[in-house]
């Protein structure tokens, strides 16, 4: 019997509820973006995880379930690259099959580069995955290149967008992080290439997560500078937020060339709505994309008398504990904190 306590909403101790499960399955990526996994950190002889370290897919799925059942409706897969993960289709698939308590399937949708996608889209479809998300930074070669670690073409990314949108994958979204001095120059020629198209564009702010990309404050193009530059020329009115705790602030365009966003982590933090547990490749929870350390549930998983409703107890617990807010305490906070895990690993 569970504690009527815990049922959902599970709410943490700023009084949030749980509602997003965010899985990476890899700490691989196929791309070396410079302010997630820049090639002098992450290069020939950087040591990722052995397999038998990466939570299996009955694992993730116990996990899972158990999140569920405290709140979770949405679950992302993320990496590294979720892609590089061999068969994921199947964990699509099992991830799929799953409902919440009120019967309802709980949606999956996933976070890529895009670059493997143009052969996987439709089998994703046809697994149950609802959405995609999609990295691209440049439409220049030459500063595509620079920021991703000149590992595959512009061509790839957009094969990749464009396999998603025919598969159904809808709405697909593209993710722009911009970096001052870096790709500002590519915010118009992506709002003209998307517009029209049915994809939503997302501009977000450069973030300080991890140890290794360099974050500097003066390299952030804020949300209100980059919705500026887009108003100028295609004005635009903004839109409600399409569910709560959504982190991206919808805009559309007035003459009806559709929508786009901006992800203002550091200028306009939302941590107050954040309802997003993470897990990691090797089966840590993070309460936190700032966090510095996780809470290992593999053990757990693995132990011989392992058992769901100890699991249950143990994510209801870590939620409840939950105090975290790094963005809105990043003033205190940046550069105090002991360690941060990297993107790559924690997922984004
Ligand atoms: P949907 O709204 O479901 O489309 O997804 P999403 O925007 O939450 O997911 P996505 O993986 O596309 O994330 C977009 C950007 O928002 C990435 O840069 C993420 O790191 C950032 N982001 C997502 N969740 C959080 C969060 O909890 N905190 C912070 N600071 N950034 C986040
Ligand atoms: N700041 C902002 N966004 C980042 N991403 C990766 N690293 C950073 C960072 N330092 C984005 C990627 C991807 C998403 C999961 O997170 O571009 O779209
Ligand atoms: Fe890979 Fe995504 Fe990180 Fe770029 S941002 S290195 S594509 S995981
Ligand atoms: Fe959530 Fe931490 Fe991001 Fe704030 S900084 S929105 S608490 S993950």
């Amino acid at each position: 019997m569970r504690e009527k306590s815990f049922s959902p909403p599970c709410p943490d101790s700023l009084q949030r509820p749980l509602r997003d499960l965010r899985i990476s399955v890899t700490d691989r990526c196929n791309l070396r973006c410079a302010y997630c996994m820049p090639q002098e950190v992450f290069g020939r002889e950087f040591v990722f995880l052995r397999h038998a370290d990466l939570l299996r897919f009955e694992e993730i799925i116990r996990v899972a379930r158990q999140c569920i059942a405290l709140g979770v409706r949405k679950i992302r897969l993320s990496g590294g690259e979720p892609l590089l993960r061999h068969g994921i289709e199947r964990l699509v698939e099992m991830l799929a099959g799953l409902c919440g308590e009120d019967g309802k399937p709980i949606e999956i949708a996933m976070t890529s580069n895009g670059t493997l996608l143009a052969r996987k889209a439709r089998d994703l479809k046809n697994a149950g995955l609802a959405r995609l998300n999609i990295s691209l930074d440049a439409l220049d070669e030459t500063i595509f290149q620079r920021l991703s670690g000149k590992r595959a073409p512009v061509s790839a990314v957009l094969e990749g967008i464009a396999a998603a949108q025919a598969a159904g994958l809808a709405p697909v979204k593209v993710n722009t992080v911009v970096k001052r001095g870096i790709n500002e120059s590519e915010i118009l020629p992506l709002i003209r290439h998307f517009r029209h198209t049915g994809v939503i564009i997302r501009f977000i702010e450069y973030m300080d997560v991890g140890l290794s990309n360099g974050w500097r404050l003066d390299d952030v193009v804020t949300a209100r500078e980059i919705l500026a530059r887009i108003d100028a020329e295609y004005p635009l009115q903004p839109v409600a937020a399409r569910y709560p705790g959504e982190v991206a602030k919808r805009w559309e365009f007035a003459d009806g060339g559709g929508e786009i966003g901006v992800i203002a982590s550091v200028t306009q933090a939302f941590c107050h709505e954040c309802g997003r547990l993470r897990l990691s490749t090797d089966g840590k929870l993070y309460t936190c994309l700032f966090a510095g350390e996780g809470a290992d549930l593999r053990g757990m998983l693995r132990a011989p008398d392992s058992s769901d409703e100890g699991l249950y107890r143990r994510i209801a617990a870590i939620w409840r504990g939950r105090g975290e807010r790094y963005s809105q305490q990043r003033h205190i906070l940046a550069g105090k904190t002991a360690g941060k895990v990297e993107m790559s690993y924690i997922g984004g």
